[in-house]
């Protein structure tokens, strides 16, 4: 469903500032696009705990706080400090409240996550790039992937089920180079039902926003 929601406001960022943050792109709006069109039912699973693995600019989790217009607890995790300054000031241009943090993937919060997060984002570094580039502190940390544009994604995708709540939903960004049906098979595996949200060709890129939960009719 398309409720007509309008972008985050990021024009407190300056070219400057996209010298070292991801600059949103077709990636980041299709993301958007799949969130308001499954606004039925995130607003039905009534989330409490919602996190995003990489914010960069942070109009994706700073949309979904206005999207869902609630009490939950939003936070960004991003590598790069100056992405996880920029989502803070993002949300606060918008009026909501973010928390961002500085950390690969989850890392040292997990413990603390497992088990709760009802809603998990990640526009993951997706380009197929030589694995030398992936985790440099250059602004190609963004999109740097490695082999199959998947090196990074590949350390979070072990984790997926344990992080998320028994109403939890997994939104991920990918391109075809990064294999979704093996990303779906692998995520079968943890008892994860996937569905195809929304596809679009943008320049030579096929992306699509998978989603990946519990499905409760086949939960015994
Ligand atoms: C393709 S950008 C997406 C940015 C933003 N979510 C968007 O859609 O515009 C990928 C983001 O992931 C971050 N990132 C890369 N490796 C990461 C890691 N190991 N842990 C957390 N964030 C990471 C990058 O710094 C960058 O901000």
């Amino acid at each position: 469903m398309n409720i007509g929601m309008s972008t985050p406001d990021y024009s407190h960022l300056s070219s400057k500032d996209f010298h070292d943050v991801y600059e949103p792109a077709e990636d980041t709006f299709l993301l958007l696009d799949a969130l308001e069109k499954d606004v039925e039912h995130l607003h039905s699973s009534r989330p409490c705990i919602c996190v995003e693995i990489g914010p960069g600019s942070g109009i994706v989790i700073t949309f979904l706080a206005q999207l869902l217009k609630s009490m939950a607890f939003f936070l960004g995790v991003d590598t790069n400090p100056k992405a996880a300054t920029s989502t803070r000031r993002t949300a606060d241009q918008n009026g909501v409240h973010v928390e961002a943090v500085t950390s690969d993937l989850l890392s040292a919060l997990q413990p603390r996550l497992e088990g709760s997060i009802d809603v998990l984002i990640f526009n993951p570094p997706y380009v197929v790039t030589p694995s030398e580039e992936v985790g440099s502190s250059s602004i190609a940390s963004s999109w740097a992937g490695g082999k199959d544009g998947r090196e990074v994604l590949d350390r979070l995708l072990p984790q997926v089920s344990k992080l998320l709540s028994p109403k939890g939903s997994f939104y991920l960004l990918v391109i075809k180079e990064n294999k979704p049906d093996d990303i779906r098979r692998l995520l079968a595996k943890q008892n994860l039902t996937s569905q195809v949200l929304l596809e679009r060709r943008a320049g030579p890129e096929n992306l699509s926003v998978m989603k990946f939960y519990r499905d409760p009719t086949l939960c015994s």
